[in-house]
């Protein structure tokens, strides 16, 4: 059976698109990132997955079930993006709680162990760092040891180390079979956690696959330099060229063989200044992926 199964599911807030015409299967047992620029969609599909979103259309299953009656029987866990903590209790009162509400939740000790709080356990819950406050969100999804953990950019704030000692906390929790649902803006992360990178955006999945995949897409270079006034005709015919643009004296080129390209570059005649060429970035990858779908 499938963890996740969204068919056609859209969302509309008034006039906004924030999802199209999903069609969607994760199979349990799969770490997937969603990654997508601001905006892409992935919360608002998160928030359909956990029951906290109405779709507009179509219909999210999570192991076959609603969303709501897999939340209530404790199947999933989730970190969202906003969610303040309570005040005034420690850090230990707030997942002894947690652990209350499921049928059968992880021990205290391991929590706390996996989310890196066991020096942090008698303070108070809303009196941390934004880092450690990450930190007890994620002992809040994990809590109640659920088959499906959703997390919702879950590094925001956390420093180097932090997020080292999260990842592989993340991928012990895994380890056991469960399914992961994770949102993030890193490459990296995505690349290193996951065996399935999901790429939306404006509301769509414009890639899907393994890291190997999507780095193939979302890869090619850019190389740069000042053009000035000189004239532009034949940029895009230099080899491994793909696309050109050109703003306020700088050319810009994507290119699938930047060696290539610069040396034709050099040859052409064209004087060439404050040359930089580098890996096309993620955000320049997703407008390329989505390419012809924009309006
Ligand atoms: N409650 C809301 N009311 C109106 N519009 C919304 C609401 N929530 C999201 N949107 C819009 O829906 C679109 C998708 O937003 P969403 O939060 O799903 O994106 P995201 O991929 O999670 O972005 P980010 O990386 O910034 O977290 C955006 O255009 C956003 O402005
Ligand atoms: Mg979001």
């Amino acid at each position: 059976m499938n963890a996740i199964t969204f068919t056609g599911v859209s969302k509309s807030y008034d006039t906004v698109r924030a999802v199209e015409t999903l069609d969607l299967e994760i199979g349990a047992g799969q770490a997937v990132a969603l990654l997508g620029p601001n905006g892409a969609g992935k919360s608002t599909s998160i928030g359909m997955l956990l029951g906290l979103v109405r779709p507009s259309g179509g219909t999210v299953t999570v192991f076959g079930d609603s969303p709501d009656a897999a939340v209530r029987a404790g199947k999933v866990g989730a970190m969202l993006q906003d969610g303040s903590l309570v005040a005034g209790v420690t850090v230990r009162e707030v997942v002894e709680f947690v652990r209350g509400l499921y049928p059968e939740p992880m021990p205290l000790d391991e929590v706390l162990s996996l989310a890196n709080l066991t020096s942090l356990a008698r303070r108070r819950a809303d009196q941390l760092s934004g880092g450690q406050a990450q930190r007890v969100r994620f002992a809040i999804a994990i809590a109640g040891a659920p088959r499906l953990l959703v997390l919702d950019e879950p590094t925001a704030a956390m420093d180097v180390e932090s997020r080292r000692s999260f990842w592989a906390s993340m991928r012990e929790y895994a380890a056991g079979g469960r399914t992961i649902l994770f949102a993030t803006h890193y490459m990296e992360e995505a690349d290193e956690n996951a065996d399935r990178i999901i790429v939306m955006a404006r509301g769509r999945i414009v890639a899907d696959g393994t890291a190997q995949v999507i780095k193939a897409a979302a890869g090619g270079r850019t190389v740069r330099f000042t053009i000035g006034e000189q004239p532009t005709v034949g940029l895009d015919t230099l080899p491994g060229v793909t696309g050109v643009e050109l703003r306020g004296g700088t050319a810009q080129l994507r290119t699938t063989d930047p060696d290539a390209t610069v040396q034709a570059l050099y040859a052409s005649g064209i004087q060439v200044r404050d040359l930089e060429v580098k890996g096309a970035d993620l955000e320049d990858a997703f407008l390329s992926l989505t390419g012809d779908n924009q309006n």
